[in-house]
């Protein structure tokens, strides 16, 4: 039988293990054995497998996080990965490998295909943040769960006629910030597309505080303020980078709740909602699209379209060349900032 390896690198989210149950599942059918790598791309380098027949996937619809685990392992990284890699794929006698990740682990699995490796993709990441589909599993329960604890923090803010601020996640793409902001109802979204001068941003503020007694801000976590000048004041501290040289973000929230603070007298908190947003059951939608993502991805390996992906536009699950997917980071759209906008203040 021929047999087909699966694995999940970067972030966890809801939504990874109904992919791989959607993947297993439409392997059995076309008669594949499926294989897991255990904790993304240095399960492959590792060689570390489970195996995933029917019999593991029962509970996977509503299960969150990821079954096979994960890691920011970067093979590119790691003395000779990508031969590794091709030895490992024969040495399981792989027909192909399915690659379930954001743009790092896709960024790893585009470069692999283009060196001939039989590798398919499928995005996730709850920053929804990857070019080449509208939506990438992992972002709508972030959203959902985002707009859950910003309803809750509204009416705590409420009862103390508080500013509070929220920060929440989306590295260097305000999707999430912006999504859960316009469903919470946040009087003001700040991301790191469209930064705000802090003069702005406590007028902002004050508008919806003199007209109601509480305000809630969203603020991704990649977002930053100006100064009068409009230089950037950032919450940024020299980190170590990861193996795919990112920065671990965090500490605008806290920053700007001091900023708002300081300027405008108004008692404030900030709330940093953490990996929180990342963790438990997908909710019916990202169910939905990770099994159709699932699906088409069995049906790449089935027909050796490899270096490609399932993707959603228009509505509909198309597929999408890797190298396309992850040629640049897919930014908030002005228009859709634009349209939260309208409810500012
Ligand atoms: O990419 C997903 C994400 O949750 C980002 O929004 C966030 O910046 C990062 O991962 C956090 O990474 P870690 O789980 O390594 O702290």
């Amino acid at each position: 039988m021929a047999k087909v390896g699966i694995l999940t690198g970067g972030g966890d989210c809801p939504g990874l293990n109904p992919a791989i149950r959607a993947v297993v599942r439409t392997a059995h059918r076309y008669h594949y054995d499926v294989i897991g790598f255990m904790g993304g791309w240095k399960g492959v380098l590792k060689n570390e497998t489970q195996p995933l027949g029917l019999d593991h996937i029962d509970d996977l619809l509503i299960k969150g996080g990821t079954i096979l685990g994960t890691s920011r392992t970067n093979p590119y990284k790691e003395p000779d990965g990508p031969s590794v890699i091709k030895k490992t794929i024969n040495a399981n006698q792989l027909e192909a490998l399915v690659a379930i990740g954001g743009e790092d682990t896709l960024g790893v699995a585009a470069k692999l295909s283009l060196e001939g490796l039989p590798i398919v993709g499928l995005p996730k990441t709850i920053d929804n943040d990857l070019d080449a589909t509208e939506f990438t599993l992992g972002f709508p329960s972030a959203v959902a769960i985002v707009t859950d604890a910003l309803d809750r923090v509204k009416t705590t803010a409420e009862s103390h006629d508080r500013v509070m601020v929220v920060e929440i996640m989306g590295r260097h793409a305000g999707w999430l910030a912006a999504y859960a902001g316009l469903a919470g109802g946040a009087d003001l979204i700040l991301t790191p597309e469209f930064p705000m001068k802090l003069v702005e941003i406590c007028d902002i503020v004050t508008r919806a505080k003199n007209r109601k007694k509480f305000a809630v801000v969203a603020v991704a976590e990649g977002a930053y303020v100006l100064d009068e000048t409009g230089k950037e004041i950032s919450s940024q501290s020299s980190q170590p980078l990861d193996s795919f040289g990112h920065i671990q973000l965090g500490g605008i929230g806290d920053l700007l709740g001091s900023l708002i603070k300081k300027q405008t007298g108004f008692d404030t908190r900030a709330t940093n909602l953490g990996h929180i947003q990342r963790g438990g059951s997908p909710n019916a939608f990202d169910r939905i699209l990770s099994t159709a993502f699932g699906v088409k991805a069995m049906e790449l390996v089935r027909d050796k379209e490899y270096g490609k992906m399932p993707a959603l536009l228009g509505g509909k699950i198309v597929t999408v060349k890797l190298t396309e997917a992850v040629q640049k980071l897919k930014t908030l759209s002005p228009e859709f900032y634009h349209l939260s906008q309208n409810f500012f203040g």
